[in-house]
């Protein structure tokens, strides 16, 4: 779990680990880019349908209608193939979706792809508790490793390590279990 105040480089360390970012020097030495799935802070919804936003990046993956629909059952969004006319309905998602559906919608990414690594930035900071629990506790479940980064204390129970940012460059590492964010 990698947490700091906000502004601290958080996002900028995922971005500078998933390669988007070239700036500053140094060696990273990271998995394969494709054994990981990165869950940007603004969920990225894609243009195009609702099937589309869940296979994405894996467009042209063949996955039965009942089994799309069970994963949104899973992730708490049991209507929305109802209240938006079926899996193939378009729509602008980034805004008729609030950010929590948005979230729940790419957090339904990590449990189909079941990536070996799953970076996730912020990816359930607009969940209430049962939502986000219930989501880390199904991954859990799954062979993928999680990299979070996160204000919520719950999620400690989900990680074994704490990555501290401390500004101007500074970290520390803690073991998850008894860490405080009040030190
Ligand atoms: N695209 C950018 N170009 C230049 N500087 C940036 C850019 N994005 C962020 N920064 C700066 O880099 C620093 C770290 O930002 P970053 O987004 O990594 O913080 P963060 O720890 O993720 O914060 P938060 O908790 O608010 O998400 C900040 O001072 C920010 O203003
Ligand atoms: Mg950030």
């Amino acid at each position: 779990m990698i947490v700091g105040e906000s502004g601290s480089g958080k996002s900028s360390l995922l971005r500078a680990i998933a390669g988007l970012w070239y700036c500053g020097s140094g060696r990273i030495v990271r998995p394969r880019p494709e054994d990981i799935l990165f869950l940007p802070q603004q969920p990225y919804m894609i243009l195009g349908t609702l099937r589309s936003q869940l296979l994405y990046p894996n467009r042209d993956l063949k996955i039965a209608d009942a089994d799309l629909q069970r994963l949104l059952e899973s992730v708490n969004l049991p209507d929305l193939v109802k209240r938006f006319g079926g899996l193939d309905a378009e729509k602008d998602w980034g805004k008729v979706l609030s950010i929590g559906e948005q979230q729940r919608l790419a957090f339904a990414r990590v449990l189909l792809m079941r990536p070996r690594y799953a970076m996730l930035d912020e990816a359930t900071s607009a969940l209430d508790a049962t939502n986000e629990e219930s989501l880390y506790r199904q991954v859990a479940a799954t062979q993928t490793t999680l990299v979070s980064v996160s204000h919520h204390s719950a999620l400690l129970n989900h990680h074994k390590q704490v990555l501290e940012l401390c500004g101007d460059g500074a970290w520390q590492l803690h073991p998850a279990e008894g860490y405080s964010f009040n030190r």
